[in-house]
């Protein structure tokens, strides 16, 4: 069902910091960036080897990320996975009894549909899974 990481998310409290460090300093080429406006999020992904780092920033206060950020003022966010059936993926886990956070996949950055599989349900940490449409992030050989 997984077969590989997508990407590892990083919340940042401001995108700008958040490009002079992983770009200036540590020598990262960054993704352009999307607005994601429903969810109050700007995200800017970093292609690292085979995966990508997805950084993530709000655009208002009430964002889907602004409590993480109030309580932990940034840090690792959660894990995806590539999966490459995601409504597969998603009923395979809810008859696995396994808590996700939405009913149905969701709409994710770059035109993917994705599910999160709930913390209470891993041992503590967020998991998304994602199925790209199209071309996908990994350059195959
Ligand atoms: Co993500």
């Amino acid at each position: 069902m997984i077969q590989g990481i997508n990407h590892i998310a990083i919340v940042v409290p401001n995108m700008e910091d958040a490009r002079c460090f992983y770009e200036s300093q540590l020598g990262f080429q960054l993704g352009e960036s999307e607005i994601l406006r429903e969810r109050g999020l700007e995200i800017v992904f970093v292609p690292i080897g085979d995966t990508r780092l997805e950084l993530i920033a709000p655009i208002r206060d009430d964002s889907e990320i602004s409590t993480y950020l109030k309580k932990r003022g940034g840090g690792i966010h959660h894990i995806a996975f590539d999966v490459d059936n995601i409504d597969q993926a998603h009923e395979s886990l809810v008859q696995s009894e396994v808590r996700l956070t939405s009913k149905e996949p969701q709409s994710g950055a770059h035109n993917t549909r994705v599910s999160f599989i709930h913390p209470k349900s891993s041992g503590g940490v967020l998991m998304e899974l994602v199925e790209e449409k199209g071309e996908s992030h990994v350059t195959k050989n």
